[in-house]
């Protein structure tokens, strides 16, 4: 099969990204948001359960709330977008059908999927929830990235409360909040990126 050439994009957007904590007020246009949210649900998963949802959040009201169960991170409120990334693994357990590829004869998508049903069946929510908050961290590096190559910044962030996260955005109960992600058109550089040296994090054998 040909192959696509090969684009400096990914890597040039990599070693660009930096956290963006303050944004202009430019708004970030549907088309764009929707370019996004589809090249971020590429990410590849264990057994492709695409475990991650998310919930845009627009409203300013709403994004107030948000902010102050953040840590009151002003990035929260004055970003033109925030995205919370979640994963609900009891929503891929109830649809497994979804995540089995079509294209597999029916003999093995049945066994595909029995054999994932034995896998999740034998977890608690709990368990199920951190195998699936590995995937979702996926599919946050995807997003982060295919902001940076839509020229939009991005800020990523844990310190929020959880609870509070879910209630105000009408997250289930058992699902996991992965990040909240600040995005828009910067209003600042960002810092300058301070990152181990390859020799500090990489064996070779
Ligand atoms: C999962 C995750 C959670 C983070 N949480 C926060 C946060 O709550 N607040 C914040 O200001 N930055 C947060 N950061 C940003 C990191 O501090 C930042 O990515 C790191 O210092 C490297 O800097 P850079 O993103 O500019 O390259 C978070 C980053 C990640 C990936």
């Amino acid at each position: 099969m040909p192959q696509p050439p090969v684009s400096p994009s990914a890597l040039d957007a990599a070693l660009r990204r930096r956290s963006i904590r303050r944004y202009t007020s430019a708004p970030v246009p549907d088309d764009t948001l929707t370019a996004l949210l589809a090249a971020m649900a590429r990410a590849p998963s264990a057994s492709n359960t695409q475990p991650w949802r998310v919930v845009v959040v627009r409203d300013p009201a709403r994004k107030q709330a948000l902010q102050e169960a953040a840590d009151n991170q002003p990035q929260v409120g004055g970003a033109p977008v925030v995205l919370a990334l979640y994963t609900d693994m009891e929503d891929v357990v109830a649809h497994l059908d979804e995540v089995v590829h079509p294209d597999l004869a029916p003999e093995r998508r049945a066994a595909t999927m029995a054999s994932l049903t034995r896998t999740f069946g034998a977890m608690t929510v709990a368990e199920r929830a951190a195998w699936g908050q590995a995937q979702t961290g996926i599919a946050l590096g995807y997003l982060l990235l295919c902001a940076e190559a839509l020229g939009l910044g991005t800020s990523p962030m844990l310190g929020f409360d959880a609870a509070r996260v879910r209630a105000l955005l009408e997250i289930p109960a058992h699902a996991s909040v992965n990040a909240l992600v600040a995005l828009g058109v910067p209003a600042e550089p960002g810092f300058r990126p301070h990152r181990h040296p390859l020799n500090r994090i990489v064996s070779w054998r």
